[in-house]
């Protein structure tokens, strides 16, 4: 299995190029099925869950092409399963937004539960409801999500709580529906954003995207469109502490800065200096020690869960104590032991992390746990005194692109060694 390794000690020093990002892709190649015709989608990162979700397509029986710089052509004229298997379900849980396009376009769709997964429970209740009120008829079943519908009608939906991918899977599906939804408490992030963008050049009616309402007034049909993905701010998130903690230089391209103005905020509470332009943002820690910050999650515009693992990290090697609060998933400390054997002192307790800095951490060997551990785990490795290797990089494939050739052109010792990951 293949493994990263990494020779910690050099502070990182250049530019590094953004890749589209993970969480707006995925439903953007989803929501292609609610096209008459195909769509080409650019920007597509080279990650394991958009080959997840091409498999998922291609299973369905959508003719997928694949063209220079990783454009993707869906044509889902073709589509004649309306099924999301257990198979691919239980290695990528985001398979649960084909349940709202499906049921929308094809009027059923049959989707595997997801089951629990390292980082919490993460139910999916919401979706659910939504698409009830929307008029679908929804049952769970032997372990599967089976939903049926003639045409959807709009509603009003409230959501409990903010949720992400639920949101997505309500708005893809309202879009068909007759009249009109309104989904309030509706999740803000900027991949939410990309959807609806990327829904409007379909040829569908959305407004209040980006704001906590959204109205969608349900059209007869969407057309097939081109559309470039936005760019990763988890991604830029990670390469900016990468640079602070190894007190270097490091400038994020083709990125947007307005995303990341929660992440940006702590960094400058780090100590480190940073500029932006209409497509870049550089840090430059000039060769100091960060200092620790304090960290609370919450949904956009707030600061990202999936960056409070690469945060817990920076705190670990900064100066002073930081407390690391986890509002979103409840069990997302699992990289806390791994940083530990290479000589971090955390105590959690709860949701809350208690992260006291210590001046250096030692290499060893560690493993990923999920997918922004991962990355966590990497960045302590860039500091460590000595080898760090990080074993089950599978979980990094899943949301970094190329991260340790990346990291390579930032002057980073590190390499991939065993066999390349499936
Ligand atoms: C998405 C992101 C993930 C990110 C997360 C939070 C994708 C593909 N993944 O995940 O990277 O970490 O948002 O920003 O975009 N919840 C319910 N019932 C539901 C749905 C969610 O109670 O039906 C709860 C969850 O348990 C969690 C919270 O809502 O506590 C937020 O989760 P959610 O926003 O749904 O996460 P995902 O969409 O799965």
């Amino acid at each position: 299995m293949a493994r990263i390794q990494i020779n910690g000690g050099v502070a990182l020093e250049g530019d590094v190029w953004i890749s589209g990002a993970k969480n707006a892709v995925l439903p953007i190649l989803v929501a292609s099925l609610l096209g008459d015709g195909p769509s080409r989608v650019s920007n597509v990162p080279h990650l394991q869950d958009v080959t997840t979700t091409m498999e998922l397509l291609g299973r369905m029986g959508a003719k997928l092409s694949v063209g220079d710089h990783m454009r993707i052509e869906i044509d889902p004229r073709s589509l004649e399963h309306f099924e999301a298997p257990y198979d691919l379900v239980k290695t990528m849980r985001a398979s649960i937004l084909v349940l709202g396009p499906l049921v929308a376009r094809y009027g059923r769709a049959q989707v595997s539960l997801p089951g629990g997964c390292a980082i919490g429970s993460r139910p999916v209740d919401l979706h659910l409801h939504g698409l009830q009120a929307l008029g679908a008829r929804v049952e769970v079943r032997n372990g599967n999500i089976e939903a049926r519908a003639g045409r959807l009608r709009g509603a009003r939906i409230i959501m409990d709580t903010v949720t992400v991918t639920g949101t997505e899977n309500l708005l893809m599906a309202a879009t068909l529906a007759r009249g009109t939804t309104i989904i309030e408490n509706a999740a803000q992030e900027p991949e939410v954003v990309d959807l609806a963008d990327f829904l409007t050049s379909m040829g569908a009616q959305i407004s209040g995207a980006g704001t906590n309402t959204i109205t969608i007034e349900g059209v007869e049909n969407l057309r097939g469109t081109d559309y470039s993905v936005l760019p990763d701010r988890i991604e830029t998130g990670t390469y900016l502490v990468a640079g602070a903690m190894t007190g270097g230089r490091v400038r994020c391209t083709r990125t947007r800065p307005s995303h990341l103005d929660a992440v940006l905020n702590k960094l400058d509470e780090t100590g480190a200096e940073i500029s932006t332009g209409d497509d870049w943002i550089e840090l430059d820690m000039k060769g100091r020690r960060p200092r620790s910050v304090d960290i609370t999650t919450a949904p956009f515009p707030g600061f990202p869960t999936d960056m409070q693992a690469q945060f817990t990290a920076l705190n670990s090697i900064a100066e002073g104590a930081g407390v690391i609060t986890e509002t979103i998933f409840e069990n997302r400390f699992m990289h806390v032991q791994e940083l530990q054997r290479l000589g971090a002192d955390i105590s959690v307790k709860g949701k809350t992390a208690i992260v006291r800095g210590v001046p250096k951490l030692n290499g060893a060997p560690i493993m990923a746990t999920d997918l922004r551990a991962s990355a966590s785990l990497v960045l302590a490795g860039l500091v460590a005194e000595g080898v760090t290797t990080v074993d089950r990089v599978y979980h990094l494939d899943r949301g970094y692109e190329i991260m340790e050739e990346k990291l390579s052109a930032l002057g980073a010792r590190i390499k991939r060694i065993g066999a390349a990951a499936g």
